[in-house]
């Protein structure tokens, strides 16, 4: 997070804006700090400001609390819905440079990927209600969870895709389980509805859940845009993940209903890929997932494209000049946090 402000405070200069950070606890040291995950004076700061730049909220320290009270449960889930963060958008991109970094083979993966998943992430199995478990009369333990779509719900992550497809290839493939799901029947008929209606040019294809997950390591590059409900963006966006080198250098943003004081969406931005508790602390992370989750921030709640596109250049002149740090260095030569900060900040334009 110390790098990604900084490189905000750089750039200000060069593109001639300014902006004002504050500094609030959230998950782990929330609870150390205040008793609870998502402090109140947390989200009244976050009220306040026109985006929320999050870092990562767990750690061993905290596994052993009731899952309900555990970080991510109750402070990640808890500030989506607060601000109502239905959209997450999860670029996955693998630079050429650090194609050996993907566990795909050489061929499928030489020119590198770019695939942007769109993940709903307030709605289904995560949210829904009922949500617990009970014992049965005869002693069994009996769990409970409901998947539930609206299709509002249903359209205005599809709006959400649409935008960003129109943007980049024209391409939608939206995933669903429609051959089991009730909530995926909704899903399909709404998208494909949907999407006529908005712009009949987007090549709409559908693709069961299972196939997708399989058809991403056969060949990522065949998705421009993937567009699904809140599970299967869980698990397909951490494939994404992975499949292009390194959790370490994976941006996200959530897009809210709501609209900041420049009338541009309220967005909550954060590294994909979560803590990394055994170097915390240690000078050791790779800062690029932040330093870029930084660069969406500026993109979608700031309106600086250019911005935003001067972030993302450094981080890939710095890639191509050869830093790395330890996750992206395959045992070879690494640098610190710092180190590889620095090498951003020389190369923002
Ligand atoms: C993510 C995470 C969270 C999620 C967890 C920590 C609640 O896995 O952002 O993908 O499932 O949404
Ligand atoms: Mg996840």
């Amino acid at each position: 997070m110390a790098v990604a402000l900084e490189v905000l405070n750089a750039l200000g200069s060069k593109h001639d804006f300014c902006t004002e950070s504050t500094t609030h606890d959230v998950g782990g040291i929330g609870i150390d700090n205040h008793g609870e995950a998502l402090p109140s004076s947390t989200l009244s700061a976050c009220e306040q400001a026109d985006a929320i730049l999050f870092g990562s909220v767990g750690g061993p320290k905290w596994e052993n609390l009731p899952p309900k009270e555990q970080p991510e449960r109750a402070a990640l889930l808890p500030i989506r819905k607060a601000f109502e963060l239905f959209a997450n958008l999860r670029p996955g991109n693998l630079y050429p440079e650090l194609a050996d970094l993907s566990p795909l083979r050489p061929q499928t993966v030489a020119n590198g990927i770019d695939v942007l998943c769109v993940r709903e992430l307030t709605g289904g199995v995560y949210f829904g209600q009922p949500k617990r478990t009970e014992t049965l009369e005869n002693g069994e333990l009996e769990a409970i969870d409901t998947m539930v779509y609206r299709s509002g719900e249903i359209e205005r992550i599809i709006e959400i895709a649409v935008r960003a497809a129109s943007l980049r290839g024209g391409k939608i493939c939206s995933v669903d389980k429609a051959n089991v799901l009730e909530t995926s029947v909704l899903w399909r008929k709404i998208v494909t509805e949907r999407v006529r209606e908005l712009d009949d040019s987007i090549e709409l294809s559908h693709m069961y859940v299972d196939n997708a997950a399989m058809q991403l390591v056969r060949d990522p590059n065949q998705f421009d845009v993937l567009v699904t409900e809140n599970m299967f963006g869980d698990i397909l966006s951490d494939e994404l993940a992975v499949i292009c080198g390194s959790l370490g250098m994976l941006a996200s943003a959530s897009l809210g209903t709501g609209k900041n004081s420049m009338d541009l969406p309220f967005g909550l931005y954060e590294p994909a890929g979560g803590t990394a508790p055994d170097i915390a602390g240690k000078g050791l992370a790779n800062p690029c997932a932040q330093v870029l989750s930084a660069a969406l921030m500026l993109r979608y709640s700031f309106g600086l494209e250019e911005a935003a596109a001067s972030i993302e250049q450094a981080v890939k002149e710095t890639i191509r000049a050869g830093f790395r740090t330890g996750d992206l260095a395959q045992g070879g030569e690494s640098v610190g946090t710092g180190e590889m900060g620095q090498a951003i900040l020389e190369r923002l334009t």
